[in-house]
Parts: structure tokens; sequence; C-alpha cells
């Protein structure tokens, strides 16, 4: 038909079902057949795997690859490499992306990359979470700076919607090069095991450039950047995981920084409060797993801990307290006496900082020996990185609430939410030892002299022991901060559920305001 004669409404809708399918179905049977050999999803189905069904509403299906440099005579495809659109989940509405590996390797073109920001400034436009799911090769090579371009201004959005509303990265496959930096600035990465990679620079670059021989897997596996980087939050054993994940997450979160978190039904926890009152071990050199106290304290005992193979010296994550989002952080006992060093600080002061910024109330246990002491750590800055948790908790004003379970020495004392850094409620069990060090420690200080005469007369180990039961008695008991009111309580560990529901009850309408300042200049 002559393009200037009119079309009736079926041969308009013929043609629509027909740029469709060009758009859809057959990018979509050569995508399967590239991805699915590889254990991987197509971007289209993981999209399916992730939100509720028939949500999704694309966006921008017709978008047409605009370069053409070095593939001359091609035909440009539609989507351009990424799929985007806005779906719900749980009834929840999210804004997504999704990258196409199959398509120029899932690399940033401008079509793509205008694509990503229109989804990125609806969703903080309408206040809703944003997902990518990652799946690239980086900046597209045939469009050169163009794609730069469109990797500094995605950055941008991403930092603008920082803490406004809620950001969501999974990498299921290559994200090399500028790919990289988006995850690296939401709040959360979720990466799959095996087939998940994230670097700055593949192997082949490393090894021309330094002459270093590292495989990908080494250089940036999801086992690299969930346990040493910290780069990934949680490492899933494959993509429907991870996406289970995803959805689990979000029904935590509220749908931006004006809202509240989902309410959902009171459940009881998993253990029964009377275990807490046995939970804290006689001797202070025995560990116990802080998990044990989590699970008889949190409804149904859940807690979806964020960045649980980094630092599992101090346990993050999402719980809920009679049906409320609560932001978790504990010192975990288990894992190097739950002693704060780096790593621990880094990942509590992201965490914490993210909870403020969404409005969820902070829930602290504490049994930390102090700072992790040593020429390693002062070299990589635990000075700097250590003040971070400072300043995170300092900073927070959502409702803050503390339990001491055992020690609370040093600088641990002061940083695990301290009421001096502005707690609202603060409480420890008979059990919590409060003071600058362990009594082991202060008594072979004090006491030196006395200890050095008692060697002398064969006595050191009973007069020792003496001087320990002394200083735990006067200086180490919770009293003594009580009686200050560094502490607001001192209570039975079997009513710690009924308690800290009690205060979060209380600080619900909560409102503390900070001085006014462009921003700070927080430590980094
Ligand atoms: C265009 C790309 C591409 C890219 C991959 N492809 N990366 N096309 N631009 N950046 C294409 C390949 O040519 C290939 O096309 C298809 O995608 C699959 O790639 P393979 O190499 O066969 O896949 P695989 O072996 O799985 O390796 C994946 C990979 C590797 C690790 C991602 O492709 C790779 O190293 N790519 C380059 C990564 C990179 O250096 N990117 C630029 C970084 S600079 P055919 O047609 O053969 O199927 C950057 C700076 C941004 O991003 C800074 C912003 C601030």
């Amino acid at each position: 038909m002559p393009d200037n004669e009119p079309r009736g409404t079926s041969q308009r809708l013929d043609d629509l079902e027909q740029r469709r399918g060009e758009a859809v179905s057959r990018a979509d049977e050569v995508a399967a057949a590239k991805q699915h050999p590889k254990g991987k999803y197509t971007a289209r189905e993981r999209i399916e795997l992730l939100v509720d069904e028939d949500s999704f509403v694309e966006v921008g299906e017709f978008t047409l690859q605009r370069a053409t440099a070095f593939d001359a005579g091609a035909e440009r495809c539609y989507g351009d490499g990424v799929v985007t659109g806005y779906a719900t989940v749980d009834g929840r509405r999210i804004c997504l992306f999704s990258h196409d590996f199959t398509t120029y390797g899932g690399s940033m073109g401008e079509a793509f990359g205008e694509k990503v920001l229109k989804i990125m400034d609806m969703a903080t436009k309408a206040g809703c979470p944003v997902v990518g799911i990652n799946d690239s090769g980086g900046a597209r090579i045939q469009e050169g700076v163009v794609s730069l371009a469109y990797y500094a201004e995605l950055s941008r959005r991403n930092s603008r919607a920082s803490g406004v509303v809620p950001q969501i990265s999974v990498v299921m496959g290559p994200c090399a090069g500028g790919a990289v930096y988006t995850p690296a600035l939401t709040d959360f990465t979720v990466m799959v095991d095996r087939t998940s990679r994230m670097f700055v620079t593949g192997p082949d670059v490393v090894r021309s450039v330094t002459g270093e021989n590292i495989s990908a897997e080494e250089l940036g596996g999801a086992e690299v950047n969930g346990s040493v980087s910290g780069n990934a939050h949680y490492v899933a054993s494959d993509e429907v995981d991870a996406l289970d994940w995803v959805r689990t997450l979000l029904a935590f979160l509220p749908a931006n920084n004006l809202a509240v978190a989902p309410e959902y039904p009171a459940l009881e926890p998993a253990a029964s409060a009377a275990e807490l009152d046995t939970v804290v071990p006689d001797s202070p050199n025995q560990s116990y797993d802080m998990r044990r106290v989590l699970a008889a304290v949190l409804d149904d005992g859940e807690l979806l801990e964020v960045h649980a193979s980094f630092a599992p010296n101090v346990l993050c994550g999402f719980g809920r307290l009679r049906g409320r989002t609560v932001g978790v952080v504990a010192n975990q006992p288990l894992r190097q006496s739950g002693i704060m060093d780096i790593d621990a600080s880094e990942k509590a002061a992201r965490f914490v900082r993210f909870c403020d910024a969404f409005n969820i109330a902070l829930l602290t246990f504490v049994d930390v020996p102090g700072y992790l002491p040593g020429g390693e750590q002062e070299q990589r800055g635990i000075i700097r990185r250590g003040a971070k948790l400072l300043y995170a908790y300092s900073e927070a004003t959502v409702p803050k609430v503390t339990v001491v379970t055992r020690k609370a020495y040093g600088g641990g004392y002061a940083v695990m939410g301290s009421k001096h850094l502005g707690a609202d409620v603060n409480l420890a069990w008979p059990t919590a030892e409060i003071a600058v060090m362990g009594a082991e420690g202060a008594v072979e200080l004090l006491h030196r002299a006395e200890l050095a005469e008692a060697e002398t007369n064969g006595v050191r180990a009973s007069v020792r022991a003496k001087l320990i039961a002394e200083y735990r008695a006067t200086m180490t008991t919770p009293y003594v901060a009580a009686e200050r009111g560094y502490v607001d309580s001192v209570i039975r560990p079997s009513l710690t559920r009924a308690r800290v529901s009690d205060a979060l009850l209380m600080l619900e309408a909560k409102r503390e305001d900070s001085p006014p300042k462009k921003h700070s200049t927080m430590p980094l």
C-alpha cells in the first residue's frame, strides 16, 4: 500500500504485531539458543522470573539501535541490547532493566543508554525501587565516546537516586568495564555462583598490561566479590535463587525514602524467649552464635542477611519485629570473637546508612571485644575506615535500639550503637561487661607490681584470679553504665523481644533534625 493512502485499523494492528514480532520473538529465540547452553536465562526470561505474572509493561520495545559503524550493511536491531519497563513484585511497583548479552554482548550503546536513563528517571520520579539485571561487556566498542558518556550519565542517575529509591543490581554473567560502576553505586548487588563475573578489566587486559596471569573467576568471580572485595551482598546458587533473594529483599523495603516499609502480620519467633536466659556461656572466652539470639527475638526468627560471607564477624540484615521491618547489626562472637575490623566497620556503616535513608529502625546487638589491633589493620586505614561506623550511627536519625548481651569493650562499646552516638534506648543483659578492656588485660596492666611480687612468692595464679574477680564485680558490670544512664535498663534476656518491641513502638513517630548543611564530608 502506498504510504500516502489511509490505512484501516486492522492494517495498523497487523503492522503493530509485525513490528512487535520483529522486536521480540525472533530475537528471543536466538537469545535462548545462546544463553541456555551457558546455564543462563535470557533478558526476558529473567524478568518473568522476577516479577508478578503478566505484570511487566515494556517501555521502549521499538527503540532502534543507532550506530552501525563496523557493521555496515547489518540490520539495526530493536531494543539495542536491553529490555526496560515496569512491573509489580508481590503487587508493589518496580522499574527495571535487563541486559541482553546476545546483542553486542549487552554492551552500552546510545539507544541502550537512553532506555536505561529513561527508566531510572521514571523510577526516581515515581518513587519506586529500580532493579537492574546486568550481563554486559561494558562500553560498546563500536560506539566509542557516546557509550562512555552514557555510563557517566547513568552514574549520575544512580547517585541522584541514592537514598531516594532502593536500587538493586543483579549480575548474571560478565559485568565488565563501565558496567561495574552501576552495581557499585546501587544499594545491593547480587551475583550468581560460577556464571557471574565482575571486573573493571578482564584477564586478557590484565595479562597484557601487567603480565599477571589470573583467571576470570579469581579476578571477579562471585566468591571473590562476595567474600573478599565485598562488592556482592549476596551470592546466589543460581539465577532463580538470585531473583528469589531480590523479591524477598524488596518485601522488607519501602518504595522510597518518603514511604514506610510494608507491614506484615506479626509472627512468633522461631526459638523460645527462655532460651535467651542461657545463651551466653559462663566463660567470657567461649563463643556462641548470635543468630540464636536473633532467632528468639525476630518474627519467625527470620533474618535476611546482607553480605553474609563478607566480614562475618558482624551480622547485618533485615528482619521483622511484630510485622515491621528492622535493620539488624550484631557482632557475631562465633567469628573472630565478633571483633571489629576494617571490613566489619565498612559493612555495618553502609548498612546503617541504608536503613537511615529508608526509614528502617536499627536494632543493634553487642558482644564485641573491641577493634582488631595490629600493623595490617593500621596500615590499611582502620582509623579512617573504622570511623565510618561512628559516623553512620551518629548521622542516623531513625529509631535506634541497642542491646548489650556480653562484651562491650573499648572502642567497640562506643561504636556499636552506644547512647553517646544517639541511640534512643539502650538495654543490657546482666551478663554484659562494659569496660575499657576485658578483666584479664586490665588486671595485667593495673596490677603489674603486685603480680610480679605474687610470682616471686609462687602465688601468681591465685592473686590474679582474685584481682580479675574484683575487677569484674566492680568495673565491668552493666550496673556501672546503668548508674550513669548510659544503659536505660538491665533486663532479663528472655524479656528482650518484648522490651525491644515496646521501645520501637514508643519511637514510632520519632523526629530528629540534623543541622542544615550542603552535605557531609564523611570519612572515606
Ligand atoms: C561490543 C562486545 C563487547 C563490547 C562483548 N561484545 N563485549 N561488543 N562492545 N564491549 C560482543 C563480542 O564481540 C561477541 O560478539 C559477543 O559480545 C560475546 O562476547 P564474547 O567475548 O564471545 O563472550 P565471552 O567469552 O563470554 O566474554 C565476555 C567478556 C568479553 C568478558 C565481556 O566479551 C570482553 O572482555 N569484552 C570486552 C570488555 C571490555 O573491555 N569492555 C569495554 C570496557 S571500557 P559476537 O558477534 O562475536 O557474538 C568501559 C569504560 C567505561 O566500559 C567507563 C565509564 C565510566
